[in-house]
């Protein structure tokens, strides 16, 4: 059995076109795959957290010495976690805000990368102190973007703190494997939107086949 935690950051459930990317997905893997378990959390309604001076002091304190009020401070984060921990694949949708991720899905990456939990810190690694706990996991990163050219040698490539970002600090979610797939020109709505939503929407079974047979 595969698991697969899904989270959604769309603020918006009415219209999200990155929702309907990862409801495709979904309901696609399942068609396949009946018996895999999807984990789900709804980041864009009910967001993380930010967390706080207390939250890094509770991290912080080894567990032996944590109170009562540490372990409710880290209670979110612990369930994050072990939601992380269970996934083989990590299928995220998401828009992009202001050219980056919105601020619900950094607070859930920022509850989640915990150091001794899903990574560890050691000044004798050199320049590379951090080292991700877990590995091979595969991460289905959907997007939806109001304007265009964000892809490798677009127009606005240069402004995509979106996908880099997400890439970057995966690897503290221990992922090895990526795949994207992401709809444009959302607040143009002429053709070139629909026709993106169209190649988006057409390439998930493929994308499905292609990380099935890792796991299946
Ligand atoms: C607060 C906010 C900020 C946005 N910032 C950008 C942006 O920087 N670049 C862009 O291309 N689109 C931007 N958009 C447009 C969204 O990326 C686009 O509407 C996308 O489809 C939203 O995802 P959703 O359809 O899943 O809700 C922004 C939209 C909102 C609401």
């Amino acid at each position: 059995m595969v698991t697969i935690l899904q989270i959604d950051s769309s603020a918006r459930k009415q219209g999200s076109v990155s929702r309907a990317l990862s409801k495709a997905f979904k309901s696609q893997w399942h068609d396949k795959y009946s018996k895999d378990k999807f984990i789900y959390r709804d980041i864009g309604s009910t967001p993380p957290e930010f967390i706080s001076e207390n939250w890094i002091a509770a991290v912080f304190t080894p567990e032996d010495k944590r109170t009562g009020e540490h372990s409710s401070l880290l209670a979110s984060s612990d369930l994050f976690i072990d939601e992380l921990t269970e996934a083989d694949i990590i299928l995220i949708s998401t828009p992009m805000y202001n050219y980056g991720m919105p601020a619900s899905l950094k607070a859930w990456f920022d509850q989640v990368i915990r150091i001794n939990k899903t990574f560890t810190f050691d000044l004798s690694r050199g320049d590379f102190p951090l080292q991700p706990v877990m590995s091979g996991k595969t991460l289905v990163l959907l997007t939806s973007c109001g304007e265009f050219g964000f892809a490798v040698g677009g127009i606005r490539e240069e402004m995509n703190h979106l996908n880099p970002h997400i890439r970057s600090v995966s690897n503290y979610l221990g992922v090895t494997e990526h795949h994207e797939l992401r709809v444009e020109y959302q607040e143009f709505g002429d053709k070139r939107h629909s026709q993106s939503i169209k190649d988006a929407h057409s390439s998930i079974p493929k994308l499905i086949e292609q990380i099935a047979k890792k796991y299946h």
